[in-house]
Formats: structure tokens, sequence, C-alpha cells
């Protein structure tokens, strides 16, 4: 093993990092707009369980599985398998985070941008509500390809300082801020005039769409999502734990956290969004607005037009970026630590060489959302942009979180798994219990949730 590899300063470090990795635009972005879309509490009801039963116990697994093998997913598949088709979890999972990485990228550029608009006065382009301030960021090709790129070259730089010096560090310096900058957005919010109807919607459940597999796949999809799940970036980052780390309390916590962060999140959004009712005359909240309508389109207008608005934006947009930060700092160790395992590549040649590809293919990307080809693919009647989101979000995070669970459940097998859980000692959950909840209970609501989506 090369010195390249690397590992944690301690245990909460790896806590933070992993939780970075976890908070990112999923939840301050894609968590509100699909609970606008899914029908607003039925949604939220859904997620948690698939949170507490499908998604903790995988995350569990794969943080067990890369402190066990000192691998990430290729190697810990290739360490516990050495034969046998298991291999595809590996190659899924680089693949989920280079493609991953190159639309996320683009989403982070706008938020940087926004940022930038906000501290420059650029918000109040759209006091009028049309939506026109959205168009004009997200349609210009060079400045977001050009923003794309810094994000990518940030990213890159602390992959590039390694595991401690370039992801803990970012990652202590950064989730305290997130934190504050949430707790604060949240207290503004739901102090704002008209906040209580944005929060009625955002807590009484719609019980007619929680049984509308669509919105059952969505919620699932999100979950997988939110904790960067099914594609190993908790096998890597749980690689460069010591043996001797306890496991099962920092896996809680990571759960526990980006829920907390995710729900946190609506209560930012909701009552933001129904108070631009009472501010900007003739304006109403559409919370169901999908793609990226209620961040980039809706909100800049309450910030427009609210007294000190601005500054709420500011802090909002910084918000979405630091978090944006430290998940995409982990969508790229995930292959990086796959050259440096694997083909024995120093880092510095890893960042740079997947950081580049993921450059390059950014591009139909940002071009999805500029007119012409990439915004109206003939083959799929959307963007290229949609199609990445629906095939590596939806398809590809549950499908190799299904995979991880039966490597683990049924290869691995929950004797060894267990032996290597109880190396922790006693503690919630017990072998036994993760161990049926990873043979069966994932794996089977995994199965059953890709086959009423794309077999039915
Ligand atoms: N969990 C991140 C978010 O919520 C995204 C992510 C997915 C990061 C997969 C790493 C791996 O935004």
């Amino acid at each position: 093993m090369t010195n390249d590899r690397g590992s944690w300063g301690s245990r909460p470090g790896f806590i933070l990092a992993a939780t970075g990795s976890a908070v990112g635009l999923g939840n301050i972005w894609g968590f509100p707009t699909q609970v606008g879309q899914g029908g607003g509490a039925a949604f939220v009801l859904i997620y948690l369980i698939a949170v507490i039963f499908i998604c903790a116990p995988i995350l569990l697994g794969e943080v067990l599985v890369g402190r066990y093998a000192q691998l990430g997913p290729a190697g810990a598949v290739r360490r516990i398998s050495p034969s046998g088709p298991w291999w595809v979890i590996g190659l899924l999972a680089v693949a989920a985070g280079t493609f991953i990485l190159s639309f996320y990228a683009v989403i982070a550029g706008w938020t940087v941008q926004y940022l930038w608009l906000a501290v420059t006065d650029g918000l109040a382009a759209d006091a009028e509500g049309s939506g026109a301030l959205f168009g004009a960021v997200s349609a210009n090709p060079i400045r977001n390809v050009l923003f794309t790129g810094l994000f990518l070259v940030a990213t890159a730089w602390c992959v590039n300082r390694g595991i401690r010096r370039g992801i803990e560090a970012a990652s202590r310096l950064m989730m305290p801020l997130l934190f504050v900058l949430l707790l604060i957005l949240a207290i503004r919010s739901v102090t704002l005039p008209g906040a209580a109807e944005g929060l009625a919607y955002y807590l009484r459940p719609d019980l007619s769409q929680a049984l509308n597999p669509e919105i059952i796949g969505a919620a699932v999809g999100q979950a997988f999502f939110s904790l960067s799940l099914g594609m190993g970036a908790l096998i890597t980052y749980g690689s460069y734990l010591h043996r001797s780390h306890a496991v099962r309390s920092a896996s809680i916590a990571i759960v526990g956290i980006d829920t907390t962060i995710a729900l946190l999140a609506g209560f930012i959004i909701f009552p933001a969004g129904f108070s631009i009712a009472s501010f900007s005359s003739g304006s109403t909240f559409d919370p169901t607005a999908g793609g990226p309508g209620l961040i980039f389109a809706v909100l800049p207008q309450l910030f427009a037009t609210l007294p000190g608005g601005l500054l709420f934006g500011a802090a909002f947009f910084l918000l979405l970026s630091v978090a944006a930060f430290t998940s995409t700092i982990s969508l790229l160790e995930v292959p990086v630590a796959h050259a440096i395992d694997q083909w024995r590549w120093p880092r510095s040649k890893a960042v740079l060489a997947v950081a580049a590809f993921t450059f390059a293919f950014s591009i139909p990307s940002v071009l999805s959302f500029s007119g012409g080809f990439f915004s109206e693919l003939p083959a799929v009647g959307g963007t290229f942009f949609d199609l990445m989101v629906n095939v590596w979000n939806e398809g590809a995070l549950p499908l190799g979180g299904m995979l991880i669970s039966l490597f683990i459940g049924w290869r691995w097998g929950a004797r060894f798994a267990g032996d290597e859980l109880r190396r922790d000692g006693p503690g919630f959950p017990s072998p036994a219990l993760w161990g049926f909840l990873i043979r069966f209970v994932s794996p089977a609501a995994i199965f059953l949730l890709i086959v009423s989506r794309f077999v039915l």
C-alpha cells in the first residue's frame, strides 16, 4: 500500500467529513423540492421510513466494509470476494462518483454565482418575480463552464491535499459554519410574515399521496442521494478509519445529522416561499415548482423584496456553496481513491486525471440549460442534465445500494460482517438486528422499488 492512502486524524474528523459528504445540495435543494412535488409531509414520512429501515443499515455496512478492508469500494469488494460478479459494485461506484460530480458541480457553480449576485445587489433583478434571473444565469454557457470549472479546481485542490490536511481540515472548517448559517436562516425564515402557511404545508401530510409508487420511489432515491449511499463514498471514507475506531455511533450520528439538516432546510424554504406573497403583490408561491425553480427562481424574489433580504440571500447561497463543497470533495475522492488503490497512481495524478475528465463531461450538463441539442435530447425528450439525474440518482444509487446490501449480507456473510461489528463491543444495533435488516429488509425493499418503477 502506498503512503498516498492516508487516514483520518480522529474519529470526530471522520464523522465531520462523512457528514459533510452527506449534507449537500441534496438536503437543501433536493429535499424541499421533492417534498413540494411529493405532497408535503406525506413525502417526509416515507422519506423517514426509508432512511431508518433501508438506508441506515446500508450506511453502517458501507463504513464497516471500508474499515475492514482499508480500501475503496473496488479493492474492498475484491478483498472479500476475489472472484465472482461483485466487482460491478466497484465499477458502479467509480462511475457514479465521476458522473454525479459532473452535473453536481454545475449546480454548485450556480450557487457561487448567486452568492456573488446577492453580495453585489444583482438579485434585485428578480424583484418582479419573473424568474428571468434564473434564465439569465443558467443559460450563459461560458460563465457556467467557468464557474463549474472553478468549483472543480477548488475541490481538486482540497482532495489533492490528502485525507487529513485536505478533506478533514476542510470539513472541520466548513461544517460548523454550515450549522450556524442553517440555524440563523431557519429562525429568520419561520419568523417572516406569512410563514405560518408554509409551516402548515410542510407539516400537514396529504396521505392520499403516501402510497403512490412514484413518490415512494422518489423518496427512497432521495434518501440514498442525501446519505451519499450506494456508490461507495462511505466505503471509501470508512477505509481511512483506524481499525480500532468504532463505527456504530458514528453511523448513527451521520444519519441523524443529515436527516435533521434536510428537515431544517424545509423550515427555511417553505415559510420563506409562502411569505413571498405578503411582500410582492400578485405573486403566489407554488411549492410544487420542480427542478431549480424553488431555490434559484422563487427564493431570490424574496431576497430581492424583503427588507434586509440580500443579507439573508447571501447567507443562504453561502450555505449552499459550503454544503456543496464538502459533497463534491467526497464525489471526487471515490474515483481518486480507486486510482490510488488499484492502479497505484500518486494522488496528484489521480486528482488531475479525474477532475479533467469530469470537467469535460460537465459541459453537456451546462449546455442543457442554454437551448440547443443538449436541452432537448431527441431520444429521451428531456435535457441531458435530467437524463443524468435520472440515471445516477434514481437508478444507479439504489441499484448500487441493493448490490452492496446483498454483498454484505450474503457474500461477506452476516457472520463475518457481524464479527467485524462485534469488534466495537455491545451497542445498538446488535449484529443480529443489523444482519436481519441488511440481508432481508434493505435489498427486498429496493428490489420491489426498482421493479415497480422500471418494469411495471
Ligand atoms: N449527499 C450529497 C447531497 O446530499 C450528494 C452526494 C451523493 C455526495 C453521493 C456523495 C455521494 O447533496
